[in-house]
């Protein structure tokens, strides 16, 4: 099993990320923490602990940061809802958050942990820079990390930058700098993650619980996409369980290494990761960028771990 530590935001395509993570059984979650984003930190974190509650999870949750590093929160209620994660009914956590910080939490597991272990972030990155920055030694404990986030070519909060990196740039930036190995699914990739109608609709027919939970998150979530999304043919975009899905499928993807770096400041720009995909600058590679998914097998992948949960 593949030790890791999921940092999310859920969440939609989160809550769906925990569920791959979780329902795959390839995967020894050592902690999940919470970042702020799609909702606020006090949100964020409930919503972790209520799914983790519906699938039977038994793992630390630790409340991350309140905001991003330098800016105020900006939220995507317009895609998530007002809690975050609109459209099921959610049973009530059944177990509280750890009473450390995520970054503490995150440097407990590091620093006990005997292998080392992969990071998952699926929101902004707040938490997984400030560990960084207070605790580079522990670098060599991080084997690598595997994120959603940025695009090569498109944003969506603005043409060019895409929600997690826009909301924190200067933590993402923090993070590609940092040295250790990426793995970046951004949104050329996560818009060729689709889920259609038919799929929701199996889904709901798997008979438990979470299937029905999924058919509800992805009928809300869906919404969003068929009205500002109409490129993608009713299909939303399940972005963030690509991050988790490339850890144990890579071959279900293509990807190429590249050098990336993040637009803190531009006018038009800022919150845009630079990849420069067809190295005109020939620096030093810092990420391995997802840009193809073979579609029909990443869904599938979701059905096997959606099977397996209460
Ligand atoms: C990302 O932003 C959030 O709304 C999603 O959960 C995903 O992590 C997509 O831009
Ligand atoms: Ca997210």
């Amino acid at each position: 099993k593949i030790p890791v530590i999921i940092d999310c935001d859920p969440g939609h395509d989160d809550a769906l990320m925990l569920m791959l993570a979780f329902g795959s059984g390839r995967f020894d979650v050592k902690a999940v923490t919470t970042s702020a984003g799609n909702q606020t930190q006090e949100k964020t974190v409930n919503n972790a602990l209520k799914i983790l509650t519906l699938i039977g999870a038994d793992v630390p949750v630790y409340r991350g940061a309140e905001k991003p590093i330098f800016r105020e929160l900006v939220i995507a209620d317009f895609v998530h809802g007002a809690t975050g994660l609109d459209g099921p009914s959610l049973p009530q956590p059944a177990f509280r958050e750890q009473s450390e910080s995520a970054v503490e939490g995150m440097v407990k597991i590091l620093t006990r942990s005997s292998e080392k272990v992969t990071l998952v972030p699926t929101g902004p990155l707040t938490n997984i820079a400030a560990l960084l920055l207070s605790y580079p030694h522990l670098k060599n404990k991080i084997d690598r990390i595997s994120l959603m986030g940025g695009g090569i070519f498109r944003g969506n909060m603005t043409p060019l930058a895409e929600f997690n990196v826009f909301c924190d740039p200067e933590a993402a930036a923090i993070v590609f700098q940092s040295g250790v190995p990426i793995t970046m699914c951004g949104l050329d990739v996560t818009h060729q993650a689709l889920v259609f109608q038919e799929d929701i609709d199996a889904f709901r027919k798997l008979g438990n619980q979470t299937g029905r939970v999924v058919a509800d998150l992805m009928d809300f979530f869906s919404v969003f996409y068929r009205a500002h999304r109409a490129e993608l043919h009713g299909g939303a975009a399940l972005h963030d369980p690509c991050a988790i899905a490339w850890l144990t499928r890579p071959e279900i993807f293509k990807t190429k290494s590249c050098y990336v770096a993040v637009e803190t400041h531009g006018l038009l720009t800022r919150g845009t990761t630079v990849v420069d995909f067809y190295d005109v600058l020939g620096m030093k590679p810092n990420a391995e960028v997802a840009y193809e998914i073979d579609r029909e097998a990443f869904i599938e992948m979701i059905f096997e771990a959606v099977r397996t949960l209460p």
